[in-house]
């Protein structure tokens, strides 16, 4: 078994790589090698098989990110939302024309008589959009309200396309808002969503840019490297032309989150300041709280555990790191 990641470096992608490192085994078989590819080197957990590590642009993907006999893919790296509206020329490049360079790397594999790779793409909740009192069935329409939701959507149907044709094997997963995200504040327009959670647990002031009743669709990095997991593992043969869903995340208001994390941390939510922010306000504002997610359940994918136990899980798996990275 041979697996790629692009966007290796990254928060999830990391989580991913470590994961399979530690297992040494992934869908039953053993890992015989794995890459890890992003714009600047990523770091190699220690693993029983060989890891490689590759620094690149996704759009100009060196053959090597995908190597010969690559079994599974997972197509992370992306320019994310608040970045993605705020530089639309960067967006389009990495989000479009980087998923178009994965198709073509995957084809010319086929091309050259391998098996087509199962491809894991990492869409968003973000393509669609939505009051906060909808619940989104499965087979409601992406109507984006971002420039970042518009590309997840365009590059699914590129993706599920490339499926059809047999040049690849993909599973899109709509993750949602994930949170707790360790390290530092970044340029999603979500970042808050962590923020709140992260920051007051470091011991740090945090700014929460929208109403306390603001009502938020979410997951764990848990939940969402063990969906990304089972999407890179699963028997797709049920999936038809369909080849994405919508985890079951949770939806939960910003005012539970901060009590959930009371219930951890007693008054750590005194560290949270209420400065409204019109622009993030408005990103956020039209992604969905709630999707039934009924079709990814059939499929496999785990439900998800209450919030408090997310907090602690970013107190068990992250805080630590975390204050190594920042200094606090
Ligand atoms: N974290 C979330 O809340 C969330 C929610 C929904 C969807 N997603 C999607 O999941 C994926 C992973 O998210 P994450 O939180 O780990 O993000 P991240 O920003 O930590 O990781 C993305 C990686 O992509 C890399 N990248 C960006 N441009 C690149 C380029 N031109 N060439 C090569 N690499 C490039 C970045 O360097 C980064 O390491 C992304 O596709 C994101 O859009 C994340």
């Amino acid at each position: 078994m041979k697996i790629s990641i692009l966007g290796g470096g990254g928060f999830l992608g990391r989580k991913i790589a470590e994961r399979l490192a530690q297992e040494g085994v992934y869908a039953g078989r053993r890992i015989e090698g794995l890459t890890l590819f992003d714009m600047f080197e990523p770091p190699a957990p220690a693993a029983p098989f060989p890891v490689a590590t590759l620094a690149g642009d996704v759009v100009a993907l060196p053959e090597a990110a995908i190597p010969v006999g690559t079994d599974v893919v997972f197509h992370l790296a992306a320019v994310v939302s608040a970045q993605a509206e705020a530089d639309y020329d960067l967006g389009r490049r990495v989000n479009l024309r980087g998923t178009d360079a994965v198709i073509d790397a995957c084809r010319r594999l086929v091309a050259a008589g391998g098996k087509p790779p199962r491809v894991v793409f990492t869409s968003s909740v973000a393509s669609f959009s939505a009051t906060q009192a909808d619940s989104l069935p499965d087979d409601t329409k992406q109507i984006p309200g971002n420039s970042y939701g518009a590309q997840k959507a365009a590059a699914e149907l590129i993706l599920a396309d490339a499926s059809r044709r047999g040049f690849l094997d993909v599973v899109s997963v709509r993750l949602p808002t994930v949170s707790v995200r360790p390290g530092r504040p970044n340029k999603a327009a979500s970042s808050f969503f962590s923020g709140i959670i992260r920051e007051p647990l470091l011991g740090l002031e945090a700014e929460l840019p929208v109403p306390d009743d603001f009502a938020v669709w979410v997951c764990s990095p848990r939940r969402a490297v063990e969906w990304l997991m089972h999407a890179g593992a699963m028997d797709t043969s049920a999936m038809g032309l369909d080849r994405s869903l919508s985890p079951p995340g949770i939806r939960i208001t910003v005012g539970e989150m901060l009590r959930a994390m009371d219930l951890v941390r007693q008054g750590s939510s005194a560290l949270v300041r209420r400065v409204a922010d019109p622009a993030i306000a408005a990103i956020v504002g039209t992604w969905p709280a709630e999707f039934t997610a009924e079709r990814a359940r059939a499929l496999g994918f785990a439900a998800h555990e209450p919030f408090e136990d997310v907090v602690r899980a970013f107190i068990e798996d992250d805080l630590e790191a975390t204050k190594r990275d920042r200094g606090v």
